[in-house]
């Protein structure tokens, strides 16, 4: 009986990831880096929104193409910078390619005018910032870990 227990806790602890704060002990100026491009992807964001409400679909392909390209590693990062990233958790890239897969499929829909496309992607990259900040950022977003 008690092995079962054991098994089931186990489990369960390895499919929910445990909140980290890896990204607070980066140096001040990669994090800062890193919160300019969640700034810069936070005003992109509302930007489509707005865009995709008025119908203004190239707009929202120019937008989500910017994000799609903003990925901290292609942009004015110095080696140094890129080395401390790279310490970062897996399950870290993976919910950022999350969001950067999600904008580079808003990106294409968007072009082909295919507006059920747009909301299914645009909702993918929504779901990608609160699964990274419920995990990664709940000492910026401390409403997170009151749910609990
Ligand atoms: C792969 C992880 C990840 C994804 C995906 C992500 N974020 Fe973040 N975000 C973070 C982390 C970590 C912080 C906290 C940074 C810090 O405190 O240094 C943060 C902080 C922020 C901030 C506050 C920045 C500041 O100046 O304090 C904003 C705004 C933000 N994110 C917007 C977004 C939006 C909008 C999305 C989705 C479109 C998103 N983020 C997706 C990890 C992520």
């Amino acid at each position: 009986m008690k092995k079962i227990v054991l098994t089931t806790i186990l489990l369960t602890s390895a499919l929910m990831a445990a909140p980290s704060n890896a990204v607070t002990k980066l140096s001040d100026e990669t994090r800062n880096l890193f919160k300019a491009e969640m700034n810069f992807i936070k005003i992109g964001m509302d930007e489509i929104l707005y865009n995709m409400i008025a119908g203004n679909d190239e707009k929202v392909q120019e937008i989500a193409g910017e994000i799609r390209d903003s990925f901290v590693f292609t942009k004015s990062l110095k080696p140094h910078n890129v080395k401390e990233l790279q310490t970062l958790p897996k399950q870290f890239f993976v919910v950022d390619s999350e969001l950067h897969g999600g904008a580079s499929d808003l990106a294409n829909a968007a072009e082909f005018n295919d507006k059920e496309g747009m909301q299914k992607n645009y909702f993918k990259m929504v779901n990608s910032c609160v699964q990274c900040h419920s995990t990664f950022a709940t000492h910026r977003f401390t409403k997170f870990l009151e749910e609990e």
